[in-house]
């Protein structure tokens, strides 16, 4: 890549080198479930994505970084699929340690996911969990990471959240997804 990316570009390479991601109907469990302040779980991946590739570029890093796998990551590092902020009878009490991990099993279950990728979900809470990210994709989605919560949990739109989806159809498509496959056509 020559000249500096625009927003736009940005945005289109996101949505090509996700769409896999994108469009898995699990993702609508993300579009339910608020991260921080008024913005949705998927919204924030969305954000996240866009960050980690606009620094990699600002960075001049496209020689050492996978783009297809920086992009990826960033989509999924909070695939945990659930709301953190119910209380679930205390199940979501360590979210802040185990929710990278959490993200990586589901992910696993449900997409192919090389090296790069499952590193940079699981260590994405660096250093707040022990272990660093073993790739540069791995500390821009972290970097990325905190830069876009800080942003989202201190904005105004926070006072001005609109219901979601009600908790009955999370938990439709929560059930959903634990339910095995079921095979087509035969
Ligand atoms: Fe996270
Ligand atoms: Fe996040």
């Amino acid at each position: 890549m020559g000249r500096l990316l625009t927003r736009t570009q940005i945005q289109q390479l996101v949505a090509k080198h996700g769409s896999e991601i994108i469009e898995h109907h699990h993702m609508e469990i993300e579009r339910c479930c608020y991260q921080h302040g008024n913005v949705t779980t998927f919204v924030h991946s969305i954000r996240v994505a866009c960050l980690a590739v606009w620094m990699a570029d600002r960075a001049h890093l496209w020689r050492h970084v996978h783009i297809k796998s920086l992009i990826r990551a960033a989509l999924l590092h909070d695939y945990f699929l659930y709301d953190w902020h119910d209380w679930d009878n205390g199940t979501h009490r360590w979210h802040g340690f185990t929710h990278g991990h959490a993200a990586l099993v589901n992910a696993l279950k449900d997409f192919k996911l090389n090296a790069i990728e499952r590193d940079s979900i699981e260590k994405h809470m660096f250093p707040m969990t022990p272990i660093p990210p073993r790739y540069i994709e791995g500390y821009l989605v972290t970097l990325a990471d905190k830069i876009s919560a800080t942003r989202e949990t201190l904005s105004m739109g926070r006072f001005h959240k609109k219901a979601l989806p009600a908790k009955p159809l999370r938990a439709e498509l929560q059930s959903s997804r634990q339910r095995p496959e079921i095979t087509q056509g035969r």
